[in-house]
């Protein structure tokens, strides 16, 4: 029998396949050191501390921070994104974010209105754009936070995060970017941005395991936020009290050594392949992707043309045919595997005016080829014309 073909494009909900040196790293440590980090003073629990540290220095590196230990380690995005909406803001405190956010913003700041907080959506065009004056207006003497992601996980859209740090910078209110979608693909630098809080995962373009990520605090901002759990540290245990200290203050609980052995890998890998490498690749390949679908007669692409401005993301619809149908029949009809729907951001999709039967999202990670778009448009077009 014919095997069948099997193309993986839901990279920006979690990439696949990782690098080979990602499945090795957990396995070794699982097998060899996977003691508990910090804890012990013995020889394996040393090692996985060691492989902790170097984690925090790779990734801390890779984003600009000079200061490792200014990088906590969280669960995932949303963990990160959490800890900052949550333990920072409090009854009367204004904040401001953007109409395409992921539901990891959108639910915490919809939880915290209940609690007195004051939330300001800025609106962005019909593909997805904000204009960084916008957020200017919206400021307030309230206004204690900016939460904006880095660009959408439906269109693509990259957001203007260094001309919105300028100007929170400027007006001395702290700006927490979401980067799921972007760290390891996208270039970072949380100085030159204007980056105060950064809240990434490890599992997509970074290579890591699911079950890894992390938020960057710049130095102060750890007075204003309260940790979401606290308890045992390895660190000052004479205490009853939490300690205020980074990453400490925010890293209560045995970690996820093993995921957090294969992100260091995944940076590794990214890091010997270069995010502008990176980027180059993705972004031929979605060229291509967007130009054969936009051929295809009643197939809507969503998003800006121009590839400077978002990632290799893209969404379309299919006129007279929902998403979830075209995503199903790309899978059983052509082993094609996309992601339907509304991505976990309603908003997002209101704004892109795709709401509420969403788009099917084809998402490029590092490991496609042009084979793999070529196919694509050829399973769309087959769709399209036998609708
Ligand atoms: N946020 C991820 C996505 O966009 C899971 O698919």
């Amino acid at each position: 029998m014919e095997e069948k073909l099997r193309i993986y494009l839901d990279n920006a909900a979690s990439t696949w396949p990782k690098p080979e040196c990602v499945p090795r790293a957990v396995e070794h440590i699982i097998r060899e050191a996977a003691a508990n980090p910090g804890r012990s003073g013995h020889t394996l629990s040393i090692e996985a501390a060691r492989v902790i540290a170097e984690a925090r220095r790779q990734t801390a590196a890779l984003f600009g921070i000079s200061d490792p230990l200014r990088l906590v380690f969280t669960g995932n995005a949303t963990g990160a994104l959490n800890i900052v909406i949550q333990g920072m803001l409090g009854p009367g405190d204004h904040v401001i974010t953007s109409a395409m956010e992921h539901n990891s913003v959108m639910r915490p700041l919809r939880a915290m209105e209940l609690r007195g907080v004051e939330v300001s959506v800025v609106a962005c065009s019909a593909d997805g754009t904000l204009d960084p004056d916008d957020v200017g207006k919206a400021i307030r003497r309230q206004t204690a936070l900016v939460v904006l992601t880095h660009a959408s996980n439906v269109s693509g859209t990259v957001m203007p995060v260094s001309q919105v740090g300028a100007i929170t910078s400027e007006r001395g209110i702290p700006l927490c970017v979401d980067a799921s979608q972007t760290a390891g693909c996208l270039p970072i630098d949380v100085g030159r941005d204007g980056i105060d809080l950064l809240a990434f995962t490890g599992h997509k373009s970074l290579y890591g395991p699911q079950g890894t990520g992390g938020l960057y605090v710049r130095e102060g901002l750890e007075a204003r936020i309260s940790p979401l759990a606290m308890g045992g540290t390895g660190s000052a245990s004479e205490r009853e009290e939490q300690p205020l200290f980074m990453p400490d203050k925010y890293e209560s609980g045995t970690p996820n050594t093993p995921g957090i052995a294969g992100l260091l890998a995944g940076i590794d890998f990214v890091a010997s392949q270069g995010v502008e490498r990176i980027r180059e690749h993705e972004m031929t390949l979605a060229r291509r992707l967007m130009e054969g679908l936009a051929a295809i007669e009643g197939i809507r692409v969503i998003g800006p043309r121009d590839p400077y401005h978002r990632i290799a993301v893209v969404s379309f619809t299919l006129e007279g045919v929902e998403p979830s149908e075209v995503a199903f029949r790309l899978d059983d009809e052509f082993g094609i595997m996309i992601r339907s729907g509304l991505h976990c951001a309603p908003s997002a999709h209101r704004a892109l005016g795709t709401f509420p039967q969403g788009t099917v999202r084809a998402s490029i990670g590092f490991f496609n080829t042009a084979r793999d778009i070529d196919e694509t448009i050829d399973a769309v077009a087959s769709i399209a014309y036998n609708r």
